[in-house]
């Protein structure tokens, strides 16, 4: 339980200057005094504090236009964010070279170090680069295997990864063996029960989706780990949805290897990714980009992906200081406090079939419904026409239905209209 002293350290740390002082990263009087109002409180209050979200909603520049409830797919900055990018950004037009590369760049130690401590590694386990799909695919095209060995993941993994994973079965003969889960599921022993099936003695790796993206189930990710391990099996673990969602640290996991984006749940400018390899292994992995020691030891290697936005990568900062001010726990607890909010109403309407578990270890702030009778499409449509509400219709493999992300900023009136929109569906 965060003290009331640490949370105001954190707000110490949003209020102060950035370099050039060219950033505004002040936030509103009102939003310092609801957080210092709530600062001694347990996360689980502060999560149904109406008062305390609405100032938090006034850091976002969100559309009124628009009731976003897919933020699954990308979150929006907060403005503190955004403004960090447009000035780095303005700066480095002055004389890119010299600013990109010798000002901003020269802070991006600083910024891993701040990315370590947040994932709770060490900084010289961390490359930074794009998106989860970057990451991930360092992994899955750098790691040596020979034809005939095999890899376990799962038919709800994501698509970019499976796609990848495909080719290196075209390029160089490798095997990959499937778990098909039905989900939604609230049984460990069963999760760790299909993974196991698929192991064998050839088995190299085994890809863990932390959190489907789908349907926001949270698998047990550290067993399906811990299970491997004991068997010799490397881990890759894509925690694309789940970091900065949940509150956990890279450790906690038992990973060999995890990518995500930080466009997601971080909120950090679109294009933010991190790779984390356990040092031992990063020698062994080879770069997607060639660099000067492909086969060394320096995390850095992963890093060598030609001209980029620094402005994008230094911003990270700024997401991170928001991140920390709201802090990690109450975060989760208010995401999952409003997946409850509309998940729980819908679930007692005739024809509507919740398929996300609610319980807290097997989802946060993802959720998943179907309406009987009628497709995905349909009611992503009806939901965005009659009621301005951006939801996103899902057929993959066997799962079907809208998903729904609410955020930070999303209030209870915008749920509220969606349970509205729901109901008249079920209805029709
Ligand atoms: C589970 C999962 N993995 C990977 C990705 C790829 O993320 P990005 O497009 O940021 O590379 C996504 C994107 O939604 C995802 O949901």
């Amino acid at each position: 339980m965060p003290s009331r002293r640490s949370f105001i350290q954190k707000l110490g740390a949003v209020v102060g200057g950035t370099a050039f002082g060219t950033v505004s990263t002040v936030l509103s009087p009102q939003m310092l005094k609801a957080a210092e109002r709530v600062a001694t409180w347990k996360p689980q209050e502060v999560a149904s504090d109406e008062a305390f979200w609405y100032e938090v909603r006034q850091a976002f520049t969100t559309s009124p236009n628009l009731i976003n409830l897919n933020n699954g797919g990308v979150s929006p900055s907060p403005r503190v964010v955004q403004e960090a990018v447009e000035s780095y950004n303005r700066l480095s037009n002055e004389a890119p070279t010299y600013y990109m590369w010798r000002v901003l760049d020269a802070n991006r130690e600083a910024l891993r170090m701040n990315l370590a401590r947040l994932a709770g590694c060490l900084p010289e386990e961390l490359a930074i680069n794009r998106n989860s799909s970057e990451s991930l695919e360092t992994i899955i095209f750098g790691l040596p295997l020979q034809r005939g060995d095999e890899v376990v993941l799962t038919k709800q993994d994501y698509p970019n990864m499976i796609q990848a994973w495909k080719q290196r079965v075209l390029r160089d003969g490798i095997v990959l063996k499937w778990v098909d889960l039905d989900l939604p599921t609230e049984d460990d022993k069963y999760v760790l029960e299909k993974f196991e099936e698929q192991f064998t003695e050839k088995t190299k790796l085994v890809q863990i989706t932390h959190m489907i993206n789908w349907t926001g189930q949270i698998l047990p990710a550290r067993k399906i780990a811990n299970m491997a391990h004991k068997r010799g099996i490397e881990v890759l673990v894509d925690a694309a949805h789940s970091f900065a969602q949940i509150n956990f640290k890279i450790p906690d996991l038992d990973a060999d290897y995890l990518g995500t984006s930080l466009h997601k749940w971080l909120c950090a400018p679109f294009g933010s990714g991190l790779l984390y390899v356990r040092k031992p292994l990063i020698k062994k992995i080879w770069p997607l980009f060639g660099a000067v020691e492909p086969e060394g030891e320096d995390i850095k290697k992963f890093e060598h992906l030609g001209t980029r936005s620094i402005a994008i990568e230094q911003a990270i900062g700024h997401a991170i200081n928001f991140h920390d001010f709201i802090g990690a726990e109450r975060k989760e607890a208010r995401l999952r406090f409003l997946k409850n909010y509309w998940a729980e109403k819908v679930a007692q309407m005739p024809r509507v079939k919740l398929l996300t578990s609610l319980k807290p270890q097997y989802s946060c702030a993802l959720a998943m419904f179907a309406i009987e009778g009628k497709e995905p499409s349909e009611v992503d449509q009806f939901l965005f026409n009659k009621y301005k509400i951006h939801t996103v219709a899902i057929t993959w493999e066997n799962i079907k239905g809208v998903r729904v992300t609410p955020h930070l900023y999303t209030s209870l009136a915008d749920l509220d209209r969606l349970v509205t929109g729901i109901e008249a569906l079920t209805k029709s």
